[in-house]
């Protein structure tokens, strides 16, 4: 097996902006120098390293992410915090939905965290559907195919405590901006949110109203950019209590609660 500096060193000669990081991770999760090679190989080519070894870190969690799906980002673990408060806050029974699942990461985070919780992740993409339920399944998510609040159960319809969404949110012409590792190796449909990158945010407010219970809450995540927009956006549904989130300096999503105790 070669050593931590010489497989650090192939990663920032390839352009890695974390190698020592990655070489630690790497050489710790690889079986054999074979598979090492041919995994340094498909990083040097600029594949995200959570695609080489099939998993991702999110809020403390190791969720499984396979090629072609959305790699959870750390940006995001503000907003599942959040959503856990609210969630162990609520009085049972405590319905959580997370609707453009991907992978299942925030699903999960709030089934592992509160077991008694009925929590239902959906997403169209049957790539992202297979790893939600690898990651799911053994914590008793329910794992739907469909689009945005389309395959709810009508019992979970005015229901649900906690609504989460990380919708694709990226303005259609600020793709070609995106780093390489997304721009090609992430589904299209996973990033882009048409002209202002509100176009899936807007469809999940207008369905939240009728999905949350009295008092129940909705979490999108936005750039900064777009919170002032996405907070009219749920004020406009009927919202209460309408607020950004941040994550230290940053707003990384905005969120509503539906009138009610
Ligand atoms: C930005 S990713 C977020 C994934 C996951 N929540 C995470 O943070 O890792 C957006 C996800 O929304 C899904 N998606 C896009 N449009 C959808 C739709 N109309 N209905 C259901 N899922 C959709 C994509 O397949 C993708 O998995």
């Amino acid at each position: 097996m070669p050593s931590a500096p010489r497989v650090a060193a192939r990663l920032a000669a390839a352009g890695c902006i974390a190698p020592d990081a990655e070489a630690a991770l790497l050489l710790a999760d690889t079986p054999g120098d074979d598979v090492l090679d041919a995994r340094l190989v498909r990083r040097e080519a600029g594949e995200p390293l959570e695609h080489i070894v099939g998993w991702a870190s999110f809020a403390g969690r190791r969720v499984a992410v396979s090629p072609g799906v959305f790699v959870p980002r750390p940006r995001s673990e503000a907003l599942v915090a959040r959503a856990l408060d609210l969630l162990a806050a609520a009085p049972p029974p405590r319905v959580a939905v997370d609707l453009c699942t991907g992978s299942g990461a925030l699903a999960v985070v709030l089934a592992a965290a509160l077991p008694d919780a009925r929590v239902l992740a959906v997403d169209d993409d049957r790539r992202a559907l297979d790893d939600a339920r690898r990651n799911g399944a053994p914590l008793g998510v329910e794992v739907l195919e469909g689009d945005l609040d389309a395959p709810l159960p009508p019992d979970v319809r005015g229901a649900v405590a906690v609504l989460t969404a990380i919708v694709p949110y990226v303005p259609a012409d600020e793709l070609r901006y995106l780093p390489a590792e997304a721009r090609e190796h992430e589904p299209r449909r996973a990033l882009d949110g048409g002209p202002d990158g509100l176009d899936l945010l807007r469809r999940v407010a207008a369905a939240a109203p009728s999905l949350l219970r009295p008092g129940g809450h909705v979490l999108l995540e936005v750039a900064a950019h777009q919170a002032a927009t996405a907070t009219k956006v749920l004020e406009l549904v009927g919202l209460a209590r309408v607020a950004v989130g941040w994550d230290d300096d940053e707003i990384t999503f905005v969120e509503g609660s539906a009138p009610g105790p």
